[in-house]
């Protein structure tokens, strides 16, 4: 199914923020390809901060300034687990609180026992800290996956609260 217009504006603006913020970064067809087949969802934030999304579910259209995405699993009829696929946020707008605003849409959408995950390199010291700031904890290692580095596998229920 073609998604509709409003979200096709969502997915060109991911887009064009992955391939600043990566330098392999996913095509615009693999940013897509995720949302139309495999259920990904997309929040998008603006300049000032507002977000918008989840798309393809939400009608409104995103703002023309949009200066970060959050790509997210969201498999139909498994609730209890998130995985963060993308994230990243334009260098002119970083450090302004976005990246952590996107990831409190995540929480805020998901069921309370809920647990979100994602993995990254250690190499990654902003994203290490972002999540480590968000509560994240490190779950599991898998060593030098990425070259000379380690990834991290990390957690966080969405509540935030441990059972
Ligand atoms: C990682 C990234 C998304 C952070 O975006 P951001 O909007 O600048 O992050 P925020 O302003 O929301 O920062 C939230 C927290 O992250 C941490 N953080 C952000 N940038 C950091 C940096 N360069 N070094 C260390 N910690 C950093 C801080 O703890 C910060 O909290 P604080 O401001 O209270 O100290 C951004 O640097 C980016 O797009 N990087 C390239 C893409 C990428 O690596 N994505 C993650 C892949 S796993």
């Amino acid at each position: 199914m073609l998604p509709n217009e409003t979200t096709s504006r969502a997915l060109q603006a991911a887009a064009a923020l992955e391939q600043q913020c990566f330098a392999n970064g996913w095509t615009s067809k693999q940013i897509s390809d995720s949302v139309e087949y495999g259920h990904a969802q997309l929040l998008l934030s603006d300049d000032s901060g507002r977000i918008f999304g989840p798309y393809p579910d939400s009608i409104t259209r995103p703002s023309d300034m949009i200066s970060g995405y959050l790509l997210y699993s969201a498999q139909p009829g498994t609730p209890v687990v998130r995985e963060v696929l993308r994230i990243g946020v334009a260098p002119e707008h970083r450090h302004r609180g976005h990246a952590r605003a996107l990831l409190e849409a995540l929480f805020s959408l998901c069921d309370s026992h809920a647990r979100v995950w994602l993995e990254l390199s250690e190499a990654n010291e902003a994203a290490l800290g972002l999540y480590t700031r968000a509560g994240f904890q490190i779950v599991s290692r898998r060593p030098r996956y990425y070259g000379q580095s380690d990834a991290l596998l990390m957690e966080r229920l969405a509540s935030g609260h441990e059972a």
